[in-house]
């Protein structure tokens, strides 16, 4: 069951006020530059804005996104007929197609949390590339604490909603191990109504994230630490992950 924060459409219109687009949707979309079309699959597309700029393109675009506060602004947006929208999980969707590039983008890759999970994401996502397509994805580099900037103080802001006013939105951290970041994003809606999403997210750093990589098959991963193909090191903001599938021999 996704967060409440994708689920319930007052929350799901918030995001791409709280997330504009920016460098990663740059780096996604340069990787289908040049080879068009492409049979494209965005995994946990969101509100649709990476979907629709992929199509735009000219690509043959699918994007799976289990919450329906999340789909519905996908669906209603300038462009949002000119992809295949699909109600599934990343582990749970089954289509006889076959993609050139798969991307799960905005950190959906933390919010699978057991291993067993993100061992049977892997496995779907391979199933579904073509011969030689790609997968490209990214996690936040734990090394770098992120989260320790989510508390009230550092994350407070206010956005101007359409047709709503003035939301106050800001971050509560909860807890944090090696291996999860529990916080909530909290809301304060003009008339003072307020609602606290709780979320949990997976860390992981390079080496576990290989691991997993390889027992799912993908060998040879392009390693990048920003937006900018800047390579992976300790101090890098983000773990991205660009992979190959190998062309089958028979
Ligand atoms: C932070 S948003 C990122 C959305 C979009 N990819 C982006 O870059 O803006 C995380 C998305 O993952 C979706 N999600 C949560 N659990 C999922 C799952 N098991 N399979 C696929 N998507 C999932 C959420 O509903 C949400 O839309």
């Amino acid at each position: 069951m996704p967060d409440s924060l994708f689920e319930l459409p007052e929350l799901a219109t918030l995001y791409d006020l709280v997330n504009p687009p920016g460098s990663d949707h740059q780096f996604y979309l340069s990787l289908a530059d040049g080879e068009t079309p492409l049979r494209v699959l965005d995994v946990g597309s969101g509100t649709g804005m990476l979907a629709v700029s992929f199509a735009a393109r000219g690509h043959d675009v699918t994007g799976v996104e289990p919450a329906t506060g999340m789909r519905g602004v996908a669906v209603a947006r300038s462009g949002g007929d000119t992809v295949n929208w699909v109600e599934e999980t990343a582990n749970g969707f089954r289509f006889d197609e076959r993609f050139d590039l798969i991307v799960m983008t905005g950190h959906v890759f933390q919010t699978f949390l057991e291993d067993s999970e993100i061992a049977a994401v892997l496995t779907n996502l391979r199933d579904h590339l073509a011969d030689g397509g790609r997968l490209a994805f990214e996690t936040r580099n734990p090394a770098l604490r992120e989260w320790e900037q989510w508390v009230p103080e550092r994350s407070r802001e206010v956005v101007e909603a359409p047709g709503v006013g003035s939301v106050e939105i800001w971050n509560q951290l909860i807890a944090s191990s090696q291996r999860f970041v529990a916080f909530m994003t909290c809301f304060r809606f003009p008339d003072g109504a307020r609602r606290d999403a709780p979320s949990t997210l997976r860390l992981m750093d390079q080496l576990e994230l290989a691991e997993f990589l390889s027992e799912a098959g993908f060998i040879d991963v392009e390693w990048y630490g920003n937006w900018d193909r800047s390579p992976l090191r300790d101090d890098s903001p983000e773990l991205i992950v660009v992979v190959r599938k190998a062309a089958s021999r028979i």
